[in-house]
């Protein structure tokens, strides 16, 4: 067995949704990301190009959740990931900056993956937004 093959470790990682649960270019899941004494901090995951990804729920413009209804965070053309206050986009890949008063700082991450049919997310985001 390959270290690509090998079974991952969920000891590190939550549950956070059925992989059902994410379609593509579809609403986003919310999610509450908690780590011991450390506060809790909003994130979310879509799924884009046929794989998830999850970020913290927090604008690189302003820190302020981007979406405004909840679980919106596709634009129209489901290309991007936009922020619903002054319209920030992002890559939903990766969370880089597409454009918008972002201006290169991108979304902070959260590693996530696919197993068994759910979505795992585990501690902790990036610091820092992936530059452009
Ligand atoms: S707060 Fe997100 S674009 Fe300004």
């Amino acid at each position: 067995m390959t270290t690509a093959e090998r079974a991952p470790d969920h000891s590190a990682a939550h549950r956070i949704c059925a992989a059902s649960d994410l379609l593509e270019g579809g609403a986003g899941f919310r999610f509450t990301l908690e780590q011991g004494d450390h506060p809790p901090l909003q994130a979310f995951a879509v799924r884009h190009a046929g794989r998830v990804s999850a970020f913290l729920n927090q604008c690189a413009h302003v820190p302020v959740e981007l979406d405004w209804q909840p679980g919106v965070f596709f634009d129209e053309e489901r290309r991007f990931l936009v922020c619903a206050t002054h319209g920030a986009l992002y890559h939903p890949g990766d969370g880089r900056c597409a454009g918008g008063p972002c201006r290169g700082r991108g979304l902070r991450p959260v590693p996530c993956y696919e197993s068994d049919g759910s979505v795992f997310a585990s501690w902790p985001p990036t610091l820092n937004g992936p530059q452009p």
